[in-house]
């Protein structure tokens, strides 16, 4: 399938299969997947945190909003995280980064006020987000991007301090009576031309 035929295919899933396991290596491309993902300069805010385990997945469904259900039935839910605590990101900055990026980032940091810093680092956390579906669907699985998580509740279960989560992703197989399948809801979207402009 192309590149177009997956975009076209994937969607939001609202519910999902929860007896169908997903192949560990599809997991594992996963990590690798988020980890190669582009960040401006290169500067890689991020903790993913997959959790598989049954029990920790059942807590954090619980403080998921609307999404409750979806959590506890996907396989997989990949938590995406921000650098939060600025000092403790800094040492990573320090010890991880080549010193060009360090240098880099440290004039961005003495340019901007701590709180448009943090947005800009949040930003990049959504690119994460971008290739993770789309990797999903490349990789066969269906997913839902998920901003109705209960952030702090999410910290204080996977005893988060430096990192804050800022949104979820479940992953998994969709039932077949999922409402939202694109057989019975076809993607919706705006015209190509309100939305794309050619020069
Ligand atoms: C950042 C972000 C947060 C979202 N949060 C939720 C959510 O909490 N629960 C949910 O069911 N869908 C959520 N969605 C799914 C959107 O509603 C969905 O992407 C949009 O309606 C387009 O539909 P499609 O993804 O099926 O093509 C979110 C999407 C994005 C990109």
């Amino acid at each position: 399938m192309d590149i177009l035929e997956l975009i076209q295919k994937r969607y939001s899933t609202k519910k999902y299969n929860a007896d169908k396991a997903i192949p560990q290596e599809k997991v594992e491309a996963l990590k690798e997947i988020l980890r190669l993902s582009p960040s401006s300069i290169n500067i890689q805010p991020w903790k993913f945190t997959f959790v598989q385990n049954p029990e920790v997945k059942a807590k954090l469904a619980s403080v998921s909003m609307h999404n409750e259900e979806k959590v506890n039935q996907a396989r997989l839910l990949v938590v995406f995280s921000v650098a939060d605590n600025l000092d403790a990101f800094q040492k990573v900055v320090d010890n991880e980064l080549p010193p060009a990026r360090r240098d880099w980032y440290n004039q961005i940091k003495a340019s901007k006020p701590e709180a448009d810093l943090k947005i800009w680092l949040a930003k990049q956390l959504y690119i994460a987000l971008g290739v993770g579906l789309t990797a999903s669907i490349a990789l066969g699985l269906d997913s839902t991007p998920m901003e109705g998580i209960e952030t702090d509740k999410y910290m204080d279960i996977l005893n988060m301090e430096d990192y804050r989560p800022l949104f979820a992703m479940a992953v998994g197989y969709a039932s077949e009576d999922d409402f939202n399948r694109i057989e019975a809801a076809p993607k919706s979207r705006r015209l190509p031309e309100n939305v794309i402009e050619t020069i």
